[in-house]
């Protein structure tokens, strides 16, 4: 994600600035900017790359000002770039403006302003703000901002500058994140609270739809529509410790409590009224939709586990045989492919070797290739044909989590877009699935909201013998359908977070081999959301339970037989772990989130090193 810094007081702004940017970096960014206003002249410096690069360019200049703004871009439209690095300005060039989001509507502003002769220095939608204020400016730059703001649809949280207001900065946020730092005789802006405690901790936070106009002395909050809001200061003082992590104790568990708005993000702009999908950059020429007769999915770890959800969806809803392939094992078995195979290559990094690798060798036997990624700019999307973004933001954990509940979304969205091509959905299918969609994020709140029973049963699975060797040291995650790729996250995730063999099974395998494990000493995690296959999976559970095997269950909330089939342990509020009811293609993304925090609080339970586990890199670059 991105992230802003603003100031304005009686110190020098541009090392206040700078500072900031350094505490937001762990955000993940691609590029960093600062404007400051001195004697009436707007200065903006604006370079990609990291902070430091940033700096380097600033010495070459003096900044006197004591009134700024700054910026670390996370790009989502437009590559990394000096140009389309923040702050942007107005034709003028007397308005800059930072901005964190998205904003929906900015091909059509932007065409608009163009058309009355804005002339844009970037391909980022946020520059439309700059120049959107620039047509709403009649001397009240407040108005100006109000007037803008109202006619931006998507997600934002903005500071602005003009050098005809050089005692005012302009806020205002929708659905992103911004706060508001006060002192006797300065005022702090940031995306979040831990970039300004060491100056303040005193706060004012703006509800969605709110704005500012924000002089020393003089703060005057208001609704888009104009309407006077009166807040009071908040004091907020978080121990040093957790400063990076935005109060949490981990990145893991912030990116885990991130998902809701990574849904809403990665959904922002796609899904359309009527389940109908639009796709930037999905650029595939209709007649090439109508030969496409193979897909194949091309990723590693958790990403592989996205794949072999979208290999259901894509069945499902397409009736298109899709396979499903390591990149590791792909890459070398000179797979059969031609024009006709459509490669769907999922990475969070962008980076993973035996992905991009993957790639080469699809594309050097004629397929087209399609990535799915979380990093703009990154090796797979000039690999690929075409990159459909997901759009959850720096995913600093090892462990990927939101980059995967993301990864789902993409993969859900293509095979919308595709089936409304081949016109496979029925009208009323498409307006549940749609309305399933937009009722994810809520439902993952709800599950998060609720995870203490997760982590009492994480302790209860913690618990140590007398001479401090582990009770459970061998798990089993089983499920059958859209169940199975769950149970591969899920296990991947307590391996490679808290160390514990666990293994993943499609139930029905039990009998062929893997039940000779079973003992009183080896948990069984057990999914149970696909209604099609619910007996079958019922009687698997019979077959774990009669081997004294202790069962957990992940089960919808309104399924109330599940808790007479699986015994509770002694001392224990649950061992099923509920979640809200969905449609069967979207059971697989709630269904994560219980097991996600199993893992993170196992991990802690057994002392593991939950945000950097041994042995592991974020992405794996090398084979
Ligand atoms: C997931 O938690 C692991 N860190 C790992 O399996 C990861 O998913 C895999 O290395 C693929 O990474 P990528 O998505 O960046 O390609």
């Amino acid at each position: 994600m991105c992230g802003i810094v603003g100031y304005i007081g009686p110190k020098e702004a541009m090392p206040l600035l700078m500072e900031g940017l350094n505490k937001l970096s762990y955000r993940g960014y691609d590029s960093a900017g600062v404007a400051i206003l001195e004697n009436q002249e707007l200065q903006v410096v604006k370079k990609k790359g990291k902070v430091a690069v940033l700096a380097g360019e600033i010495t070459k200049y003096t900044f006197g000002g004591k009134i700024g703004i700054a910026h670390t871009r996370w790009a989502t439209h437009g590559e990394p770039s000096d140009r389309n690095s923040h702050p942007h300005a107005d034709c003028s060039g007397k308005i800059a403006v930072v901005h964190n989001g998205i904003i929906e509507n900015y091909s059509s502003l932007k065409k608009h302003l163009q058309e009355k002769g804005h002339k844009f220095a970037s391909e980022t939608d946020s520059e439309v703000i700059a120049h959107l204020i620039e047509v709403h400016y009649k001397g009240n730059l407040e108005e100006a901002v109000r007037q803008a703001v109202l006619r931006m649809i998507g997600a934002f949280a903005i500071v602005v500058i003009s050098k005809d207001h050089p005692n005012q900065l302009i806020v205002a946020r929708q659905d992103c994140p911004l706060v508001i730092g006060i002192n006797d005789n300065e005022i702090f802006i940031a995306s979040d609270i831990p970039v300004l405690l060491e100056h303040t901790q005193k706060f004012l936070f703006l509800d969605s739809g709110e704005m500012a106009a924000l002089s020393v002395g003089d703060v005057r909050i208001s609704t888009f529509n104009g309407n006077r809001v009166q807040k009071l200061p908040q004091i907020i003082n978080w121990e040093q410790g957790k400063i990076e992590k935005a109060g949490y104790e981990h990145f893991m568990l912030k990116e885990i409590e991130e998902q809701p708005r990574v849904v809403r993000d990665t959904l922002r702009g796609r899904l359309l009224a009527g389940g109908l999908v639009e796709l930037e950059d999905f650029a595939l020429p209709e007649d090439y939709l109508s030969q496409i007769k193979r897909i194949y999915m091309l990723a590693c770890g958790t990403a592989y586990h996205a794949g072999l959800i979208g290999e259901h969806i894509f069945e499902d809803l397409l009736r298109i045989p899709v396979e499903v392939d390591l990149a590791s094992e792909f890459r070398y078995r000179d797979p059969i492919l031609d024009e006709n195979t459509l490669v769907i290559a999922i990475s969070q990094s962008g980076e993973t070797a035996d992905t991009l690798a993957g790639i080469k060798e699809a594309k050097a036997k004629g397929a087209k290739v399609i990535a799915i990624t979380n990093v703009i700019g990154s090796s797979i999307t000039r690999e690929a044909d075409h990159t459909i973004y997901t759009r959850a933001g720096a995913e600093i954990a090892v462990a990927s989590t939101k980059a995967f509940i993301a990864q789902q979304i993409v993969m859900f969205l293509i095979a919308l877009r595709l089936s409304q091509h081949a016109g496979s959905i029925a009208g009323g299918v498409l307006h549940e699935i749609a309305q399933a969609l937009h009722d994810l994020p809520v439902q993952i709140q709800s599950i998060l909201d609720n995870h203490q029973p997760i982590r009492d049963l994480a302790k209860h699975l913690a618990q140590q013998n007398p001479c401090g060797h582990y009770k459970y040291n061998d798990f089993f995650f089983l499920g059958r359908g859209l169940d199975e790729p769950i149970a591969r996250e899920g296990a991947l995730k307590l391996r490679e977070i808290s160390y514990i063999h666990a293994a993943a099974y499609a139930a029905g395998e039990l009998k062929h081999g893997n039940i000779a494990l079973l003992t009183s000493q080896t948990p069984v995690i057990v999914l149970l959301t696909q209604e099609r296959i619910r007996e079958k999976m019922i009687s698997n559970i019979m077959e774990v339970i009669a081997r004294e095997a202790p069962v957990m269950a992940v089960a919808y909330e309104d399924d109330n037989e599940i808790a007479s089939i699986v015994p509770p342990f002694s001392g224990l509020s649950s061992n099923v772990m509920r979640i809200p009811r969905t449609i069967s293609w979207l059971a697989p993304i709630l269904a994560t989130i219980p097991l996600q925090l199993l893992a993170y609080y196992s991990g802690l339970e057994r002392g593991c090193d939950v945000d950097q586990p041994r042995n592991l890199a974020k992405s794996v670059t090398v084979e």
